[in-house]
């Protein structure tokens, strides 16, 4: 973009059909809050500068998107479209570019759509440029009313048109590109009569039109623009948001076996050859690399699972890491800061925190293993418990490479097993094993020759 370019967020209206006590444009779409779409949209048009007025649940919403490098404008009383924009004056500056203006309850809104109206604006020497759509059913939105010769002259609220005016079928989106500073000028001519009592944006195109300098740009598909104002449209524009991500990942080499149950999150990255299962979800920043398969209904989120690995069915991976071609599941747990590295397991009802678990390692059954660092090549036996926590604090286990624990072994931390040492089956481990050594912890088997069997009772109780 050749002039500068900031952009204006307007999210200061209390979304009253949400029913919510969460402001509206914090409803997560995707993991996403609703208002983190326009503002991506902006940045991916190439406009670093955003400016998002708020108002209701201002605060909660400036927490929210704390260290993004969004500036924030405080409308205080909501008293129209054209107030919410003065209110960004001061974070926005008096500017000599272009003001791109949208709302922040628009969450399909595309860069590529930003970026055209952008040029139209540019390129036509208008003072505003409307982004517009014709779609069937105008209700609600504002009409963009032209001369005989079909420049656009003004837009009318719903609330203030006539008959005739709502007739018309080409609509306001919301969406704008306004030249700076005159949009303050303008702004400052803004009245307040109509019949809503409210200071309309809108009203600043009959003021560029007195210049025959207003003019729209006619978007195609009006999804991209539809608003959320209840539940249900959220929803709506989540599965339209789905479908976008899922479509883009398949052009990019993924297989997704049913896109209608995949949850793909928008910071998640994956790698060619890929396959999704059913019900899959990664969510938050997921990175997943090539090749991986990830079976039916696992959960993966804030992970890395790189090249190669396999996850199967029903497994739930947290903030951890997943080494290539390692195998996890079916139905593991990967809880934050596990790292299962390179061509190691954790299999069938496996639970796995805070620990390493070394190259070509290989916990497959019934464990948990917690606060531990596992070697290389280690087998862990079915049923293998560390004893991580003694109700007060939490300790560590070290098992060095190529040891073997027999199933079924309770290792009480802190406790080191050592490189190559074996556990027999059942122990109970409350000391460090020695590399290279068996340790044992378990009460010696007995053999009672000539042992009686118990005889079943005759007559009383049964
Ligand atoms: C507005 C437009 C209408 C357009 C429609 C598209 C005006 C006067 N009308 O209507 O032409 O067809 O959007 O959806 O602009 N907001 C504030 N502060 C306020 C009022 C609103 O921040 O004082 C924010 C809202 O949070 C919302 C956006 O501005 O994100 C639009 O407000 P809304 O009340 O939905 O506008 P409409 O009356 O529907
Ligand atoms: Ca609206």
């Amino acid at each position: 973009m050749k002039k500068e370019v900031v952009a204006i967020i307007l999210a200061a209206g209390k979304g009253t059909r949400m029913k919510s006590s969460l402001s509206k444009v914090l409803h997560p779409i995707l993991g996403v809050p609703l208002l983190g779409y326009p503002v991506e949209a902006c940045r991916k048009a190439g406009v670093s500068d955003v400016v998002a007025v708020i108002g209701h649940q201002g605060e909660a919403v400036r927490e929210v998107f704390r260290d993004t490098g969004l500036v924030f404008a405080v409308q205080e009383e909501q008293k129209g479209t054209g107030h919410a924009v003065l209110c960004a004056r001061d974070g926005v500056g008096e500017g000599k570019g272009v003001a791109l203006i949208l709302c922040g309850d628009v969450p399909l809104i595309r860069p590529e759509t930003l970026q055209a109206l952008l040029e139209s604006h540019l390129s036509s020497g208008n003072l505003v440029t409307v982004l517009s759509m014709a779609p069937e059913n105008p209700a609600g939105y504002g009409r963009l009313v032209r001369s005989d010769k079909g420049g656009l002259l003004s837009i009318v609220e719903e609330k203030d048109a006539t008959a005739e005016e709502k007739e018309i079928k080409e609509v306001n989106t919301g969406t704008y590109a306004v030249t700076m500073p005159w949009l303050w000028g303008a702004l400052g001519q803004v009245g307040s009569d109509n019949s809503q009592g409210e200071y309309y944006l809108t009203d600043i195109v009959k003021i560029a039109a007195r210049e025959g300098k207003a003019g729209s740009l006619l978007l195609g598909d009006p999804v991209e623009v539809m608003g959320i104002n209840d539940r249900a449209q959220l929803a709506e524009a989540s599965l339209h948001m789905r479908a976008r991500i899922n479509r883009t990942w398949m052009e990019s080499g993924v297989t997704i076996e049913d896109p209608s149950s995949a949850w793909i999150e928008p910071e998640a990255v994956i790698g060619e050859d890929v396959t999704i299962g059913p019900g899959v979800s990664l969510a938050g920043r997921t990175v997943v690399g090539r090749g991986v398969v990830i079976g039916q209904g696992t959960l993966v989120k804030d992970s890395e699972i790189a090249p190669g690995a396999i996850v199967k069915p029903y497994c739930v991976i947290e903030k951890a890491f997943v080494g290539e071609r390692a195998v996890i599941g079916p139905f593991a747990h990967l809880r934050p800061k596990s790292k299962i590295l390179a061509e190691a397991k954790a299999g069938n009802f496996v639970e796995i925190k805070n620990s390493v678990i070394g190259d070509g390692s290989k916990v497959s059954h019934l464990s948990y293993i917690g606060d531990s660092e596992v070697g290389r090549n280690v087998n862990v036996g079915a049923g293998t418990i560390t004893c991580n926590y003694d109700g007060a604090n939490k300790w560590g286990t070290k098992i060095g490479d190529g040891a073997f624990i027999g199933s079924n072994s309770s290792l009480v931390a802190p406790v080191s097993i050592g490189a190559g040492a074996v556990v027999g089956a059942g122990s109970t481990i409350t000391k460090d094993v020695p590399p290279g050594s068996l340790g044992i912890g378990r009460a010696m088997q007995k053999s009672i020759s000539g042992w009686k069997k118990p005889v079943k009772k005759t007559g009383g109780d049964k």
